[in-house]
Parts: structure tokens; sequence; C-alpha cells
């Protein structure tokens, strides 16, 4: 029998009722024979403003010491100005992915059957089916904070957000990205930047995309600027099997992403430490949702897939499967009709379990 160490972060807003149905599936598939020990983290909007504490140290020490972590999302209230915007983002959900090393931010997207696209049917007919996955970099790019800003409130302020790109950073990512493409059937990987115009950046990851690549004699490589991949998401999204991009890239093109596949509310992700040198953790792509939070409105499907991404990350990849035929299944029969957040995750924990 084993025990997998879990903290779980259910943070803001939606955030704790979609990771409430996420755990509810878990318990329902662990096998005979696995645990799932779990820690809870009460961090999030709730705890800064009663505290001023984000992260820590004592705290991140201990999550540290976990298999895995599981996070909801987080975010307080728009506009709220004891909460000025990315105390949380920066101080908690980044800070985790950079000091656990997250570089591989893996955001898978298919369209299964029965759930309904935004893009008109004729785009969709007659091609492959959707089914690609975002190897985002997720340590450096424009998220690392090196920047600053001169003249604040004057006429003449200046504000910098300078993208570090370094080719360590670069090609540990692609490596990864070249991997997995390397155990997918069509075995295409798509770089995406925009070399034309961030010539310093595009050129280190086009270079290495090209060293990379000698290492990977079957994988067909493939280059878009990021405009130019909007457009095709968006009118031939079959196009694309594994693409690797950036952290800014990466973000904007995993709504999109999720967007055309069925929406934000199913759309599961993975903060990868690809070498296990710390956990990696797994959440759903959307945030803390401020709109629909407390309403059980929201759609625990991104954070019940990313159990199974969690699952498969630490081996389980059977129970794994689990999980995922469940979502299809579920998918496959939704009517149309709203059902409450922990209606989903009953009907799909009932799956799992049956
Ligand atoms: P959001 O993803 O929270 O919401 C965007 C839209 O999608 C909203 O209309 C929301 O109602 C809808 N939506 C999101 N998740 C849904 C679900 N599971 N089911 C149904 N509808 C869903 O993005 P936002 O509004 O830009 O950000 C809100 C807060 O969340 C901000 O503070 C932001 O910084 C934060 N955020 C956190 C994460 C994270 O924790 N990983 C990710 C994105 C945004
Ligand atoms: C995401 C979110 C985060 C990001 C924010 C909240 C820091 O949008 O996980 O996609 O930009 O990575
Ligand atoms: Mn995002």
């Amino acid at each position: 029998s084993s025990t997998i160490r879990l903290a779980v972060i259910p943070g803001d807003g939606i955030g704790p009722e979609v990771t409430a149905e996420a755990l509810k599936v878990l318990d329902a598939v662990a096998p005979a024979g696995l645990r799932f020990e779990q820690s809870h983290y009460d961090l999030g909007a709730e705890r800064y403003l009663a505290t001023g504490e984000v992260l820590p140290d004592s705290v991140l020490a201990e999550v540290r010491g976990h298999d895995a972590i599981l996070l909801g999302a987080v975010g307080g209230k728009p506009n709220d100005p004891n909460l000025p915007p990315g105390i949380l983002e920066r101080g908690l959900l980044l800070r985790l992915r950079f000091e656990l090393d997250h570089y591989v931010n893996l955001r898978p997207s298919r369209i299964y059957p029965g759930v309904t696209s935004p893009l008109a049917p004729h785009v969709l007919e007659g091609r492959d089916d959707v089914d690609f996955v975002v190897v985002r970099e997720g340590t450096e790019g424009p998220y690392t904070g090196n920047g600053g800003a001169l003249r604040v409130g004057t006429p003449h302020e200046v504000a910098t957000e300078v993208s570090v790109n370094t080719a360590f950073g670069v090609e540990r990512v692609l490596r990864d990205a070249f991997a997995r493409a390397q155990r997918r059937p069509r075995k295409k990987l798509t770089l995406v930047h925009k070399t034309n115009v961030l010539v310093h950046a595009g050129s280190v990851w086009w270079r290495l995309t090209q060293a990379v690549a000698r290492d990977f004699p079957e994988i067909t490589v493939d280059y878009m600027h990021v405009d130019a991949a909007m457009i095709h998401l968006t009118t031939d999204p079959a196009l694309f099997d594994v693409i690797v991009t950036d952290n800014l890239f990466g973000d904007i093109i995993t709504d999109l992403a999720a967007a055309i596949t069925g929406g934000i509310g199913l759309a599961a992700s993975g903060n990868v430490n690809p070498d296990r040198t710390a956990p990696s953790m797994f959440e759903p792509v959307h945030g803390s949702a401020p709109d629909i939070a407390g309403q059980q409105k929201a759609d625990p499907t991104a954070a019940i897939g990313s159990v199974a991404l969690l699952l498969d990350h630490l081996g389980h990849s059977g129970t794994a499967a689990v999980v995922d035929a469940a979502i299809v299944a579920d998918l496959a029969a939704r009517t149309g009709a709203p059902r409450t957040t922990s209606e989903i995750g009953d009907a799909i924990a009932a799956r799992v379990a049956g």
C-alpha cells in the first residue's frame, strides 16, 4: 500500500468549489492500496486581507515536502482597494511556479465528442480531431518581475517588464516539448513566437529549436508567429500537435485554446517540474471567477481533469485514464440543462466509482 502526500490549496472564488469536486473524484477513484494524505493550506485573498501574509516561507517549506500540489485558483474581487493586482498572482501562484521550478506548464486541449465548440461546424468538418498540447515555459519570459517604473504618476512615466529568456531555460522546455511530441502519434512540434519583432528572445528560441531538433529526427518542426497562430487556432486548429512557446504567449494561447475546445471550465493544466526536484502543481487554467463565485455555477471539469494530470504525473496512468474516461463520458452525456458544480462532481465521481 502506498501513500501520496498531497498539498491542497483551494484558494479564492470558485477555487474551493471546484477543488472540492476534484477531491471527491480523487476519493472515488483511488484504487485499493493507494492512499491520499491531504494537507490543506488556506492561502489566498482571505488570508492576505486578514493577516497580510501571502505565502510565508515556512508554508512554502511545508508544501515542498509533498508529492504533488492541487490548486484551485487565486485572485480576489476585482478592484478591491485592499488587494492591489498582482499581490496574490505574483506572491502565491507565480512564486510557487518559480520556487518549485515548474518550467513545463502543460496545457492539453481536445474537442471531445459531444462538446460544442464555438467554431462553426465547417471549420472542423473533414479535418483531423482537434487534440493538441501547449507546452508553455513556466519560469521565465516577462513573468520574472524584471522591470520597473520611473517617474510614476507623471506624464514622463516609463514602465518596463523585460522578458528573460536564458539558453538554459529555453533549451530545457524545448527538450521536454520535443520528447512529448515524440510520444504522440503525429510527432509534430510548432514553435510559436514573434521572432520578427522580439529578435533577441526570438533568436534564442529559434536557434535552440533547430539545435534540439537534431536530437529528434522524427519530429516535424514548424514555426508560426503568435499573431498568425491565433488565425490558425480559430480557422484550422487540427493543424496543431505540440505547441511550444514562452510564458506570456502560452498564457494567452491557452485561454483561446480552452475557448475553442468547449470552454474555460474544461481546461486542465499541470505545472510540471520534470526533474522532480520539487512537487509539481496541478490546477485548472481558469481563475477565481469572482463573477460566479459562491453560486455553484462553476464547471469543476477542469479541476477534475487536473487530478487526472496529477495521477499521470505520479505514475498512476491507469487511474488517470479512468478519470479521463469518466470526464469524456460525462461530457458526451451533457444535455445543456444546467447542473450545479457539485452535481457535475457527483456525476463524474459516480462514473469513476462504477
Ligand atoms: P477567470 O478565468 O477567473 O474568469 C474568466 C471568465 O470565465 C469569467 O466569466 C468566469 O465566470 C468564467 N469561468 C472561469 N472559470 C469557470 C468555470 N470553471 N466554469 C464556468 N465559468 C468559468 O479570469 P479573470 O476573470 O480574468 O480573473 C479572475 C481572477 O483570477 C483574477 O484575480 C486573476 O488574476 C485570477 N486568475 C487566477 C488564475 C489561477 O489561479 N491559476 C488563473 C487565471 C486568473
Ligand atoms: C494562468 C493565469 C496566471 C498566469 C496568472 C493568474 C498569474 O492567468 O494560470 O493562466 O498568467 O499564468
Ligand atoms: Mn491565464
